[in-house]
């Protein structure tokens, strides 16, 4: 079992929802690259709960960096960064280890870990950890900046309501689950913007495959297209297939859905792709599940302070992981340079 990612520029997670702290280390990072302390508070500041979405359980995120940043730039020394835990309050959670929640990580981790986890808070399942990956995001993001690179998230759809359709209705999907003790999933989407052509690798590595990888690892996360994504599946080839043009002497393509991703490498258009985020399984409604311990069928009543909607905290984590993705896979085609 490994909690990493990457593959010149690594990430390894550690820590726990309930434990002393959460935590990335970040290996591969160049020597002499800048970075801000304060992009980093910002990006975690956006993954924060807020409003009626989000979870009563409060944490400032204040970061420490053990490691790899000296005088605000990188040492080429793996960089260890922290949060510590200050929020905790485990008692909803007490005796319930046999009890799984509908929809979570519980039971998988009972019948995997045989109860040795720390199921606290979900323990290594809980959406906390996603507090680490955006770290990670922020430290790498020096690298696509460099080359002018943008990577933007922004939330699309909440349960039934699009972004077209207004923010009003968007929050009303949310409050209206809320109100009857539900929970409400969405589509988050990513343009990422400026990427030369080359980046990505065939095969196993291709773009698609290594954002994939990533957003799967987001909690929640329960598909991905890319482009015109599943919808091409309806099209004729001379519907799906983009005219390749010449625009002011660069070659370019009419449309965009191979979402900017040929062969798995970028073709020189934004790469452009769609992340469905589940609803939060912790509803306040009765539901059933097995006491894996009496192994009898019994009925749950979630407590404990959960999102009602992960979406608008989950944007900007898909938003840091494409980012560290990226800078992984510039670094692995030499498109930016390694110690
Ligand atoms: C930012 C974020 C916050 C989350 N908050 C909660 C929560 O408060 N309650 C909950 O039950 N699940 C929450 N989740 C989702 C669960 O962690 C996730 O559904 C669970 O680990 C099972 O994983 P799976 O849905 O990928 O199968 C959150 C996920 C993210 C990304």
């Amino acid at each position: 079992m490994t909690f990493s990612l990457g593959k010149i520029l690594q990430m390894h997670l550690f820590g726990e929802s309930h434990g002393e702290c959460i935590g990335v280390v970040i290996e591969g990072m160049p020597a002499g690259v800048r970075i801000s302390e304060k992009k980093i508070e910002r990006e975690l500041s956006r993954r924060r709960p807020s409003g009626i979405a989000g979870t009563k359980r409060w944490e400032k995120d204040e970061f420490e960096i053990l490691s790899g940043i000296f005088r605000g730039k990188s040492t080429g020394a793996p960089i260890a960064v922290i949060i510590r835990n200050k929020d905790v309050n485990s008692q909803a959670y007490s005796g319930k280890e046999f009890l799984p929640r509908p929809g979570h990580a519980d039971l998988a981790a009972m019948l995997k870990f045989h109860g040795f986890n720390d199921f606290r808070g979900g323990g290594i399942f809980s959406g906390r950890m996603t507090a680490a990956l955006v770290i990670a995001g922020a430290i790498a993001r020096q690298i696509p900046e460099m080359k002018k690179i943008s990577v933007k998230a922004e939330i699309e759809s909440i349960g039934r309501a699009t972004k077209a359709q207004g923010e009003g209705r968007m929050l009303s999907e949310i409050s209206n689950a809320k109100k009857n003790g539900d929970s409400v999933g969405g589509i988050v989407g990513c343009k990422i913007s400026g990427l030369e052509p080359g980046i990505g690798e065939p095969f196993f590595d291709s773009i698609e495959s290594v954002l994939s990888h990533a957003m799967f690892s987001i909690p929640a996360v329960k598909g991905i297209e890319f482009g015109a994504g599943f919808k091409a599946a309806e099209m004729l080839g001379s519907q799906n297939n983009d005219r390749i043009i010449l625009k002011n002497g660069k070659v370019q393509t009419s449309t965009n859905n191979a979402g900017g991703i040929l062969g798995g490498i970028s073709n020189g258009m934004p790469v452009v792709f769609r992340v469905a985020i589940k609803p939060v399984p912790s509803i306040a409604l009765q539901q059933r599940t097995v006491d894996l311990k009496e192994m009898k069928e019994k009925q749950i009543l979630v407590r404990g302070r959960h999102d009602a909607c992960i979406v608008p905290r989950a944007f900007p984590v898909v938003e840091n992981l494409a980012v560290f993705c990226i800078a992984d896979l510039m670094m692995r085609g030499g498109f930016i340079g390694k110690n």
